[in-house]
């Protein structure tokens, strides 16, 4: 029996496979490369010492996914593979509705003919919308303010549904909170292409010399020192909460939410301090306009992830930061 992992070769999935190898799991990996690189499969054979099938293609191709479901037994799915840049699903809401949506369709359909009642689902913080006040819990309402967090949100419904249908399905929705940091063998992180928008990325960009200074969105917001404050988790305990909710999926049906974060905030400056002392590099910054869309505080309650999962974040932001400079920066 394996676990099918779509998007394993992307940031999160590379490192929740390590993971998963860890806890004896069988893997089969499926990505089209569209944001990550044919080297991580033999980075993540490097670190773990185990071999996988691979298999290159798209979720929406429908006989790629009966060919998979055929050659294997695949006995639970964790589903990574999807879009994920916030302004471009602005520019290109078709492209997203159709690759995050439909594809995901076309794995429930591929499972349910095989018989494959498990789903782990990457879902996001930014279902909690603009309205809610932190720290945030699963019950609150959801919502979203641009078409990637509208297929976070759709996709939760859609794996409601196919629970209420069918009551031997398990689905757990992890809501991630802000991932960073890298495998602590620096052969595996986040590789961004092109101008990153996250602030992480961009540090390192900042660190290594590539751009000049940081801008920092707003230093006007009620918040510790005026600048947004987020969640931010390291990406190895992210993995972890993987393969828990798996042994959950595993022992319960129906739906499952849960938030996976810290439950701990830290503000942009704050960050840039962690990462310049854990670097031994300078960041310098401006203070620039908030960014439109930007909400003050993001923040997980945590309290669900412990009593369900039994799950809990382990490292700090100072083990976020020299994880990732180490990745990203080679030191
Ligand atoms: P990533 O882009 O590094 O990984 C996604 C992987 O899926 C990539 O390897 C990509 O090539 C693959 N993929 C995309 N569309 C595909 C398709 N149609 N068929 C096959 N493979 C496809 O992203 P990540 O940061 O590892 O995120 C993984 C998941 O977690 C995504 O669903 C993302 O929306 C969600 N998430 C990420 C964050 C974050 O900040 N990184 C936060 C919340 C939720
Ligand atoms: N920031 C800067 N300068 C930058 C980039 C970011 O000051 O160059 C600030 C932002 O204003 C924010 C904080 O750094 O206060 C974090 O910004 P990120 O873009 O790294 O993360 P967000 O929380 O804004 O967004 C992330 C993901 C989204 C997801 C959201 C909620 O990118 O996909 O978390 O989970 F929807």
């Amino acid at each position: 029996m394996s676990v099918l992992v779509t998007g394993g070769a992307g940031f999160i999935g590379s490192h929740t496979v390590v993971q998963l190898f860890e806890h004896g799991e069988e893997i089969v990996i499926l990505d089209n490369f569209s944001n990550s690189s044919p080297d991580v499969l033999d980075k993540i054979r490097q670190i773990s010492g185990r071999d996988f099938r691979f298999y290159e293609g798209d979720m929406r191709d429908r006989e790629l996914l009966e060919r998979i479901f055929t050659e294997n037994e695949i006995e639970a799915v964790i589903h990574f593979a999807g879009l994920k840049a916030v302004g471009e699903s602005v520019e290109k809401p078709l492209e997203y509705y159709d690759n995050n949506i439909n594809g995901t369709l076309c794995v429930l359909e591929a499972m349910k003919a095989h018989g494959c009642k498990r789903m782990i689902f990457s879902s996001s913080a930014t279902v909690y919308g603009n309205d809610n006040k932190v720290p945030f819990t699963e019950d609150m309402k959801t919502s979203a303010t641009n078409p990637y967090g509208w297929t976070k949100v759709f996709i939760e419904h859609i794996l409601e549904g196919v629970c209420t249908s069918d009551r031997e399905f398990s689905a757990v929705l992890l809501r991630y909170f802000n991932p960073i940091g890298a495998h602590k063998s620096g052969l595996i992180g986040e590789k961004p292409n092109g101008i990153p928008n996250n602030l992480m990325p961009y540090i390192v960009k900042v660190a290594n010399g590539e751009y000049d200074h940081l801008n920092v969105f707003g230093d006007d917001y009620d918040t510790v020192d005026g600048t947004g404050v987020r969640d931010y988790i390291h990406v190895v305990d992210l993995a972890d909460g993987h393969t828990a909710a798996l042994e959950y999926a595993r022992k319960n049906k129906g739906v499952q939410t849960v938030n996976l974060g810290t439950g701990r905030g830290t503000s942009v400056l704050e960050l840039v301090k962690a990462f310049e002392k854990a670097s031994g590099k300078k960041v310098p910054y401006v203070i620039a306009p908030r960014r439109p869309g930007d909400i003050a505080e993001c923040y997980a309650d945590v309290s669900k992830a412990k009593e369900v999962l039994g799950w809990q974040a382990k490292y700090d932001i100072d083990d976020m930061c020299a994880d990732n400079a180490r990745w990203a920066l080679k030191l």
